[in-house]
Parts: structure tokens; sequence; C-alpha cells
């Protein structure tokens, strides 16, 4: 079947896609949608409470430098050149729900992938849009949902480790999946031995198995990815499973194991976890993004100027 905008799909990743990491080619950075004009664009009038704007410490080795600013009032113009000469990251959440232009693209991908390989058989999809400085970075974390990553612009290194008990204790997972708000995962360089590395470039995505850790750093020039999230059954059910898990360790003191539990006992525990999540047994910590901790002022070199308090989004 002819691809439109996947190019290239190794033959192994029809078996690999959600197990191992994953890499192919595709054409969507040929897209008019991605020049400066429309990323001005887009930056300027994508709604505020979808747009996240964030920084990072120097060299983005830290989840706890990752920090929230307010994009204030300047144009997209100006919150461009803020990215292209500090040390932002922003993410236009669902620019490929929302715009339709964008959603074809999304509409056209979902379709390739779904001939591609049986394993990508999502529920919902999200694509959001990635528009970070030439030194910015995610430090070490992992995400909730499936994710897919696709390279549009300039080049990063993209780090994915093995899930296992030094690169991510189970109890590490739950604690995410527990507190909506938490997403500090452990990292030393050390686990970088069990990495593998990716250095994308234009036309290049990869994905890599649920609550694997990975890292990226961009490597000296601006970068604009699209980020698609997917969940399918199976992974709703796996995070319902590891939430009633961390549950029952937390208050029963057992000692539950995903890996040795089956799909029957993966869906009670899902189940319950539906059940479980309304009631107060576990506390949240407290929202990490209460409010803004910096403003973009596109005039300092990291584009970045600290308040030194929270001030509320408004
Ligand atoms: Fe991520």
């Amino acid at each position: 079947m002819a691809q439109e905008l996947i190019t290239h799909w190794p033959e192994a990743n029809r078996d690999n896609f959600g197990k191992t990491p994953v890499t192919w080619q595709h054409r969507v950075h040929e897209s008019p949608l991605f020049s400066d004009e429309k990323l001005i664009e887009l930056i300027e009038n994508h709604p505020r409470d979808l747009a996240d704007f964030c920084t990072m410490g120097d060299g983005a080795n830290d989840m706890s430098s990752w920090r929230g600013g307010d994009p204030g009032s300047h144009s997209g113009e100006e919150l461009l050149k803020a990215v292209r000469s500090g040390r932002l990251w922003i993410n236009l959440r669902k620019t490929f729900n929302i715009y339709d232009e964008y959603a074809a693209i999304l509409k056209t991908i979902v379709g390739e992938l779904k001939a591609l390989t049986p394993a990508f058989n999502p529920v919902s999809m999200t694509g959001g849009l990635l528009i970070s400085s030439p030194t910015a970075g995610v430090p070490y974390h992992i995400d909730r949902s499936d994710v897919l990553l696709w390279h549009i612009r300039g080049h990063k290194r993209v780090w994915v480790y093995p899930i296992d008990e030094e690169t991510l204790p189970e109890h590490e997972v739950e604690e995410i999946l527990l507190h909506e708000h938490n997403d500090d995962v452990p990292y030393s360089e050390k686990l970088d031995d069990k990495a593998i590395i990716y250095d994308l470039e234009p036309g290049q995505a990869a994905t890599w198995p649920l609550h694997a850790p990975h890292r990226v750093l961009n490597q000296g020039d601006m970068n604009v990815s699209i980020t698609m999230e997917h969940s399918p059954f199976n992974t709703i059910m796996q995070n319902g499973a590891q939430i009633t898990n961390g549950i029952l360790r937390r208050r029963l003191g057992l000692n539950p194991r995903i890996e040795d539990q089956g799909f029957a006992s993966r869906f009670v525990r899902f189940a319950a976890s539906r059940v479980l999540r309304k009631l107060p047994l576990v506390k949240a910590k407290t929202a990490h993004e209460a409010g803004y901790l910096f403003d973009v002022d596109p005039g300092s070199s990291t584009a970045v100027r600290e308040l030194g308090g929270v001030k509320a989004i408004a």
C-alpha cells in the first residue's frame, strides 16, 4: 500500500511497535504548515489554556528545574524570537485536533499506522506541536500515555531507557500515576549506559514502550516536533491496574508486580482503579503548575525573567 506521509517503515516495526523503541521515516516536515510564518501564527493565536511555555536548567538533566512561565502579551513573532535565542520549550497542545489543516495530517497518519501495524489501535489520539530552543531539553521522565515523536525541524538527541528496577522501580511508576502532578523520576548519569540514543533529524519519528523513561536534549538549533499521544485500551487498562497496585502496596503492604499480571488480573485491577481513584486513600501532592514561575522575556539571554514567587494563572 502506498503511504502518503510515512516513507519508510522497517519491516521489524510491525512486531516491535510498542514493545521496543522503534524509528521510521516520514515526510511530514515537508509540509508548509511548519514554516516560521505558520509557527508565529500558531503561537500568537493558540488558546492560552492549551499552550505551555516552560524552561529548564542548563543541560536539561534535572526535572526539578522544569517550570512553567507566562508568555504575557508578546506577539507570536516576539515569542518565536524568544525561542530562538533563549531556553524555552513550548507545547501547543491539541494543535492537530483543533485546526482542520493540522488535523488532516493526524488523520492521514492514523490511517497509515493502522495499515502498517496491528498493534496501533488507539482509542483516542491527540497531537501537540513542540517548538523549543537550541539548548532546551526535557529531563528524564515517563509519559502516562503512548507517545509518537515526529521530528520536523532542527536536531535533537533522545535517550530511551529500558524499564527495569534500576531505571524505574515499579512503585515510582505507581507514584506518578497516583499523583497527577508528580513527574519526578530519579535519574543518575550511570543509567545512560543502558539507553538507546537516537539523533533525530527532520523526517524521522520514534516511539518506545509505555512508561519507558526518556530524556531529550536539543543539539544547537531551534527544534520543531509533533508529539502524538495515543491511548490504546491496553494502556488505559495497564495504568488503571498500576494505580490499584499502588494503592494495595501503600495501604495493605502488598507487593504486586504488573509483569506477573495477565489480562484478567489487569482488567479487575483497572476496574477497581475507577472506584479507588474516587476514594481519598491517597493524598495528591501539591499541584506543580499552580502558577507561573517566570515571565517570558524575549530581551534576556534565556528569554526567562524569574519572578521569585508564584504568579497565579489568569
Ligand atoms: Fe515524554
